[in-house]
């Protein structure tokens, strides 16, 4: 699992007084706040019989062991052990591992990795956050399958008639011809359909002409962008989180610029985003039982190019090489 990265570990709002417990890239987090509110995470083990600190709670700013009641300050050193009468005995060794965490536009990213991030690693910015004339919504949810098999997921147009129905699009029905090339920092793949408006969904919103370009964003982000129009947008990011192999959590922000329509957009983007979400959830958990039970075997088709070349170019920038530049144009039918 990709360790040397920004992840998502939880909405802010999320972390409240209570401490959270997550496992980030296979390593075990306690996130809490300090007296100042400030968010932080450690490495979630006390140093002294080894419990798990996010069972713990925040007393004065400090994380409190659910065990022996060692605390912990947002350094992840231990500052009060209540069985000592001499706190100035406390060992030099009692503290556990803080992770770098930056709270930004709303969400907690933790950097779970060994090497400290670079001054040019930040975690991923998103565009139009309090923007006038744009609005956005989020949704969260836990899918057992590996960031591999759901970036795909995200970023594959030939399932959306099989496992979203008529809602988003019916079945393989007309032709797509999309454009994928490799970025710096992953995969553009442009969508040009030859009939566009066949859904309940494109009926509702679309004035003009549909622009729609799909990105995979390292380490683990997929951007969906349409267009309706010159003037209207909506652009969906599912941001993956890796806990274990197949274990992963998701992060959903879409964000709307649709003029009049922006309130409809906002009243409606939960509800259907969840239903889209949950169909999507369930082929991935589908698919995640049977890779555990038989490992991974794949067979593919021209029309998977995207997400093969998202595989390694995501395995290329992990190793930290340049993406292989290319590009081609994929013709199929969805
Ligand atoms: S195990 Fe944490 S205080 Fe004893
Ligand atoms: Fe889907």
């Amino acid at each position: 699992m990709l360790q040397d990265a920004w992840y998502i570990a939880a909405e802010a709002r999320e972390l409240k007084h209570k401490p959270l417990s997550r496992t980030i890239a296979g390593v075990p987090v306690a996130l809490f706040r300090d007296a100042e509110g400030r968010a932080s995470a450690l490495f979630d083990r006390c140093p002294h019989r080894n419990v798990q600190l996010s069972g713990g709670r925040v007393v004065a700013g400090k994380l409190q062991c659910p065990y022996h009641g060692w605390e912990f300050n947002s350094q992840g050193q231990c500052v009060r052990v209540p069985a000592l009468e001499d706190q100035s005995r406390i060992p030099k060794g009692a503290c556990t591992r803080a992770l770098p965490l930056l709270e930004q536009q709303g969400y907690l990213w933790i950097w779970p990795g060994d090497r400290t991030p670079r001054p040019n690693e930040n975690p991923f910015s998103l565009p139009h956050v309090d923007e006038s004339g744009w609005g956005y919504g989020r949704l969260q949810s836990y899918i057992r399958n590996s960031v591999d098999n759901i970036v795909e997921n995200f970023i594959d147009n030939p399932h959306t008639g099989y496992v979203h129905g008529g809602l988003f699009r019916s079945a393989a029905s007309h032709w797509s011809n999309t454009e994928v090339s490799t970025a710096d920092d992953g995969v553009i793949i442009d969508i040009d359909e030859e009939n566009q408006a066949d859904s309940l969904l494109a009926r509702l919103l679309v004035k003009g002409e549909v622009t729609h370009q799909d990105r995979f964003i390292y380490p683990s982000i997929v951007q969906v962008d349409y267009g309706f129009g010159p003037e209207r947008k909506i652009i969906g990011y599912q941001i993956c989180t890796p806990e274990e192999k197949l274990s992963t959590r998701i992060y959903v922000h879409v964000c709307w610029h649709m003029g009049i329509l922006n309130p409809l957009v906002k009243l409606l983007m939960p509800p259907i985003g969840r239903v889209i979400l949950n169909q999507d959830v369930g082929i991935l958990e589908n698919q995640g039982k049977m890779i555990e039970r038989y490992g991974e075997s794949f067979t593919s088709v021209e029309a998977d190019t995207a997400n093969l070349w998202i595989k390694a170019t995501r395995q290329r920038l992990a190793r930290g090489e340049k993406p292989t530049s290319r590009k081609r144009s994929v013709r199929f039918k969805v």
